[in-house]
């Protein structure tokens, strides 16, 4: 790895040593100065320099994690080869920033060095994505077309148990997928998830769900790719090839700002034929049903919901045609009860 792809996966794996290794140059260069000044002074033939000290490096920031522990950054900094250590005492470590020149100039571009790291690999596509889902063959079709190409972002607008989370989680076997839900962001919040993850592809679940903050870092992700952080009155920023595929039940409310940034797929409920189809596959697969008794399932609870949830209910407490027939019995008269309710 040269300096410039070091300095670049330091910027975008611990963008605080890169403030650090700043400050370090900086006191380089003054220790460097002074030398050269002393050597006119007395008029040596030569500028000899120690290095410097951690007391030399003044970091111009509030953040008192950052201050704090200095000496041990700076050896991390030594173990990562980006400083050396110059002379050693009881007393004291000098350091030398390592290449000072190269890293001067390239800490100088660094709008550009913010805006570079992506990694590039291709991205690989197995063969039974989407196998668990049954249907949608042109969404999948889609959604494969738009896997090859950068930030192409779709969301799945649909009733509940439509497939939304299904197609979203078959997404997040990908490598470089980030999976979060709307209803329930992580603590460390998706501004952190996007600096440190950098993920090729956002599955954004219940995007209607999300906060205001969160919405207003998708607006920019997903238009220009950037994410910036104002921490501290320090700020940090990234621009990522991100593609966001989001899922939603309704639309209403949302942004309009953000739906433009879409390509908007509105999940129609199913009809009968696909609602068997599904169902029965779902039944098989997961519950480990017989063929035929997860196809009765299917047809039977057809007539008392549209859910696919609920032929699974069905599935997990029969075993047989006959007890499926009394449990439909049962949904028959207490659901249109519940509804009245
Ligand atoms: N086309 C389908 N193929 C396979 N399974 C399906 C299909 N449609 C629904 N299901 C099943 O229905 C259940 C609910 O699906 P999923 O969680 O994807 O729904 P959703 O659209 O995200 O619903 P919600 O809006 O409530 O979040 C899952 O167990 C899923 O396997
Ligand atoms: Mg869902």
């Amino acid at each position: 790895m040269n300096m410039e792809e070091k300095l670049l996966k330091l910027h975008s794996e611990n963008p605080d040593y890169v403030v650090i290794l700043q400050a370090c140059c900086a006191a380089h260069r003054r220790g460097q100065q002074e030398a050269v000044e002393v050597a006119e002074r007395y008029g040596y033939a030569e500028a000899s320099w120690l290095g410097f000290r951690h007391t030399d490096v003044k970091l111009d920031t509030d953040d008192f994690k950052l201050a704090t522990g200095l000496p041990k950054r700076l050896n991390i900094l030594t173990n990562m080869g980006f400083l050396e250590i110059s002379f050693k005492s009881n007393s004291s470590t000098n350091y030398k920033v390592v290449a000072v020149d190269e890293v001067e100039k390239i800490l100088q571009e660094r709008e550009r060095l913010q805006h570079e790291y992506q990694p590039t690999e291709r991205l690989e596509i197995p063969d039974d994505l989407f196998n668990t889902i049954a249907g949608y063959d042109d969404i999948k079709a889609l959604i494969k077309r738009a896997l090859k190409v950068e930030r192409f972002h779709i969301l799945l607008c649909g009733s509940p148990a439509s497939a939304k989370t299904l197609f979203l989680l078959e997404l997040a076997r990908l490598p470089g997928a980030f999976y979060c839900l709307g209803s329930a962001t992580s603590k460390a919040g998706l501004c952190q998830v996007l600096f440190e993850q950098q993920p090729k592809i956002l599955l954004a679940d219940e995007i209607d769900k999300f906060q205001t903050k969160d919405i207003a870092i998708l607006l920019s992700l997903a238009e220009t790719g950037i994410v910036r952080e104002v921490k501290f009155g320090k700020q940090r920023e990234i621009q990522l090839k991100t593609s966001i595929f989001a899922a939603a039940n309704k639309i209403h409310g949302m942004p309009k700002e953000l739906l433009s940034r879409f390509r908007a797929l509105f999940l129609p409920e199913y009809s009968e034929e696909e609602f068997v189809e599904a169902a029965t596959k779902v039944i098989i697969d997961k519950e480990k049903a017989d063929p035929e008794l997860a196809l009765y399932i299917a047809q039977r609870t057809w007539q008392v919901s549209k859910d696919v949830r609920e032929a699974i209910r069905i599935s997990k407490i029969c075993e047989t045609k006959r007890e499926v027939d009394l449990d439909i019995q049962l949904l028959k008269r207490y659901t249109e009860r519940s509804r009245l309710i």
